[in-house]
């Protein structure tokens, strides 16, 4: 059982939230909390949504799923009128779609780099700009990027991973300038190895146990790790903290 949050059940009320890559992991859990504390959510990913959908149904809020390749522009430039359709504008972007593969830099290639970059951190940027505007017209908006703790470790097999991931933290920095004007924050978490269901896929059980031996708090991250963090970082509390990249991962990485 989840420890009882610190936030109000309503601190989201009112709220709209678009969440990416909402039938997986992270996604599904962070739209789950985000409609337990009162916000309507919009669930993008390229996979259906149905188990998110219905969690947020069943805590009495809306939801609407769209199906979406987000690292192509032209199906983002579509989306972008749905998503502003739904409720008349969007108030939190949770950029959470990605993708993270191991592979030998002696055995990647260029396709496999450049596709990388493309899900993980064009899909961030093609995002925000869908949505920002709405945001800068209600003078509130908030943008949580997904980042990794690994950028902070020596981890072999992920140049195109961690590139990604590294160009993820100076997005965040770079984008909380320019939107700070708006009454827009931006921030970004680095999670833990979780077990998700990309977690299981493109890490695997063994390496998640010996990812966690090494942390201080010696247990698999799971989902339910990071939504406190990511209802935080999309609330009014978060109105004076921007840019930043917050490490939640048992401990590992000191920043
Ligand atoms: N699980 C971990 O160990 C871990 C650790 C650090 C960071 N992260 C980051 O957290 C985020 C979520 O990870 P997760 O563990 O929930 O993974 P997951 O695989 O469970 O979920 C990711 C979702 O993104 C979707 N997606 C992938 N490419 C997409 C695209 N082009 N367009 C739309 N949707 C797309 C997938 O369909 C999937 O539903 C990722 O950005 C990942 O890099 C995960």
């Amino acid at each position: 059982m989840s420890a009882p949050s610190t936030q109000s059940p309503s601190s989201h009320t009112g709220r709209v939230a678009v969440v990416t890559g909402a039938a997986g992991g992270f996604g599904h859990a962070i739209a789950g909390e985000l409609a337990r504390r009162g916000a309507d959510i919009i669930a993008v990913d390229l996979d259906p949504a149905d188990r998110t959908v219905e969690a947020v149904a069943e805590t009495g809020r809306r939801a609407v799923q769209f199906q979406a390749d987000l690292s192509d522009p032209e199906q983002v430039a579509a989306l972008a009128p749905e998503l502003l359709g739904f409720a008349g504008r969007v108030d939190i972007l949770v950029n959470n779609a990605g993708v993270f593969p191991f592979r030998n830099v002696f055995e990647l290639d260029f396709a496999q780099w450049k596709r990388t970059q493309e899900i993980n951190i064009d899909s961030q940027f093609l995002m925000a700009k869908a949505v920002m505007g709405s945001m800068r017209d209600n003078g509130w908006g908030r943008i949580v990027n997904l980042a990794s703790n690994s950028l902070g470790l020596a981890v072999p097999d992920m140049v195109h991973y961690m590139a990604s991931k590294g160009a993820v933290v100076g997005f965040t920095r770079a984008l909380a300038s320019d939107l700070a004007p708006y009454g827009i924050t931006v921030n970004a978490i680095s999670p833990t190895a979780s077990r998700t269901p990309g977690g299981r896929q493109f890490i695997g059980d063994d390496m998640l146990r010996t990812v966690a031996d090494m942390q201080s708090i010696k247990r698999v991250g799971t989902a339910e790790d990071i939504v406190g963090l990511a209802c935080f970082l999309s609330s009014d509390d978060c109105a004076f903290i921007t840019g930043q990249t917050i490490v939640a991962d048992g401990g590992l990485v000191r920043l």
